[in-house]
């Protein structure tokens, strides 16, 4: 697919307006509270335009926001956090993703980072690390992960990062968030 991938600029509202229907509607299935409205997306997506931060889209030919992916400047810049990721549901699959996160990468070491993060939310029995007491033995049910239900920390694993860590109870009691890493 020819997509390009470009800079979402703070003056361009028709992107703007795309990006924040994106989330909504993208993370609706597994984390709903994550941006239950527009109001809320709209806000997220502001921020991210913010000093500090990365925002990048992924455009079709005919214009259309297909993508979009955010970083945030940590660690006096050696570490970004990847947050967030959205691709449209319907272009799932095609590589769109791959693209994104090849993209930020990029970016953030270009800008001087040495490691790139993520946190991605098992709030849906997604993972085996879903809806059981991950103490004390914390290590071994990550080493035991199994992916239950297309959680995304196999297409992060895909590209290249590694569990480095997990918040038990992070959305509530046996919804943790899993974090991983890879250096750029
Ligand atoms: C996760 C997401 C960004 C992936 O985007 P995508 O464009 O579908 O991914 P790609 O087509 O680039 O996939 C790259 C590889 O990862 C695999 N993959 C993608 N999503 C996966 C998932 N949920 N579980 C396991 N593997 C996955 C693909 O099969 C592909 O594998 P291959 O290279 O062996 O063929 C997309 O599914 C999405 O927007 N999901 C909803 C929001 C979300 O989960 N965001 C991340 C939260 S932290």
């Amino acid at each position: 697919m020819n997509l390009q991938i470009t800079d979402l600029q703070a003056g361009d509202a028709p992107k703007i307006q795309q990006v924040a229907k994106l989330i909504v509607e993208g993370f609706q299935e597994h984390w709903s509270d994550a941006w239950p409205d527009i109001d809320a997306a709209l806000q997220e997506v502001q921020e991210s335009l913010g000093v500090d931060r990365i925002s990048r889209i992924a455009i079709s030919e005919s214009g259309q926001v297909l993508g979009w992916i955010g970083g945030i400047k940590q660690y006096s810049g050696n570490v970004w956090e990847l947050h967030p990721l959205v691709v449209k549901t319907e272009f799932r699959g095609q590589g769109i993703g791959r693209q994104l996160v090849g993209d930020l990468a990029a970016e953030a070491k270009n800008r001087g980072g040495i490691v790139l993060w993520v946190g991605t939310d098992d709030e849906d029995n997604q993972t085996t690390l879903s809806g059981i007491d991950l103490f004390p033995n914390v290590w071994e049910h990550i080493s035991n992960i199994k992916n239950l239900r297309g959680h995304p920390y196999e297409f992060y694993q895909k590209m290249g990062f590694a569990i480095v860590g997990v918040m038990p109870d992070a959305n509530g009691i046996g919804k943790p968030d899993i974090f991983m890493a890879k250096r750029l």
